[in-house]
């Protein structure tokens, strides 16, 4: 069976993005492949976070990978700090990972551009621990929004970089993965760009916002005065609801109100209560079952326990040959 690793950060509640760009995959994939998922706290750090809400935060994000229907039985779900191997990695791919193409990342120069005050060492190296993350496992098959497909590449040099330097071929590979044709990039509601949490509260839709909330954010999603002449090209906010829509109703749905735009008799209050109505449903299981888990600390517990024996064990068998690779020995 082939390796997949993929993590999600613990900086709060999951939204549809993490969802249809990640954790659905990971539902799909965790009888085919030997599957690792999990809370990617460490990279949490970089914005500081207080003991209690990284705390909470880490629970969140369980809670809902389990509430997604990630079987503890059949994946590894575990928390990255609980495998300190990881930190031992990134160390050593640090000492292969330049200034001049950690600055390039496109993701780090978002993070300058919008946080100028926290230029951490943390944040430029994200990369590097990402990698750590993936090549613990020797993964190859990294599922994954769109966002995250230059990380990848960056973990794919560091990988071929230390077998280069070490004459060796140890490490695979990882590629994105997407059971979609293309990687998915889910729009939020604010018009421009994709969901997230940075992007404010009302852009993001929550797999445990109640049905009532769900309505509101969608009326209230940016939209535009309608069409003003027939097959015209969609405006980015206009797009991005029938994005959102491709994502979370029926082909046929799509299709209905795609040829209302088109002929230029689209109301988007019933297109926009439609899509609310589609994302009630498509969030509705997961929504009651995170509510009756997070009841449920001792069975948290147990398995960010037992995720942790697995990927330790995991972990620890990289660890030993890369440093015997490396050139570490005991006397
Ligand atoms: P993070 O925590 O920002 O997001 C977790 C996952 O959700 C996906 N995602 C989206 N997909 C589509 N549309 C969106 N609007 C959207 N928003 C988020 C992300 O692509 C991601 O798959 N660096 C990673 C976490 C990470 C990781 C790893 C992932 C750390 N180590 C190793 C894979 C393997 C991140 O910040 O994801």
């Amino acid at each position: 069976k082939e390796t997949v690793v993929s993590g999600i950060r613990s900086t709060g509640k999951l939204h549809l993005g993490n969802y249809y760009g990640a954790v659905k995959n990971f539902v799909q994939m965790q009888n085919d492949y030997n599957c690792y998922f999990f809370i990617a706290d460490l990279h949490s750090l970089t914005t500081h976070p207080t003991p209690a809400d990284l705390h909470g935060n880490i629970k969140h994000v369980l809670v809902e990978y389990l509430a997604s229907g990630i079987d503890p039985e059949n994946s590894t779900i575990y928390i990255q700090s609980d495998v300190p191997e990881i930190a031992e990695l990134y160390l050593y791919l640090n000492m292969n990972a330049y200034m001049g193409e950690l600055e390039r990342s496109t993701s780090f120069k978002d993070k300058v551009r919008s946080n100028p005050d926290n230029v951490n060492a943390g944040l430029l190296t994200y990369p590097v621990l990402m990698a750590a993350d993936i090549l613990i496992h020797k993964a190859t098959k990294v599922p994954v929004g769109k966002d995250q497909e230059q990380h990848l590449e960056m973990a794919r040099t560091f990988g071929n970089r230390f077998n280069r330097l070490y004459n060796t071929e140890y490490f695979p590979e990882p590629y994105a993965f997407s059971f979609t044709e293309k990687l998915v990039k889910v729009p939020g509601l604010d018009g421009k760009g994709k969901m997230g949490k940075s992007e404010g509260e009302a852009n993001a839709v929550y797999l445990s916002d109640d049905p009532e909330t769900i309505r509101k954010k969608v009326m209230r999603a940016v939209s535009d005065g309608g069409p003003t002449e027939e097959n015209q090209a969609k405006p980015e906010a206009i797009q991005n609801l029938f994005d959102l829509m491709k994502v979370v109703s029926s082909a046929d749905t799509h299709q209905h109100f795609d040829d209302l735009y088109n002929k230029m008799q689209i109301r988007y209050g019933d297109f926009k209560k439609q899509l609310a109505e589609d994302m009630i449903i498509a969030t509705a299981p997961m929504r009651e079952r995170i509510q009756d888990i997070a009841k449920d600390d001792s069975y948290l517990r147990q398995v960010a326990k037992h995720g942790a024996l697995k990927a330790r064990e995991s972990a620890q068998k990289t660890i030993r040959e890369v440093r015997s690779l490396i050139g570490f020995k005991s006397f």
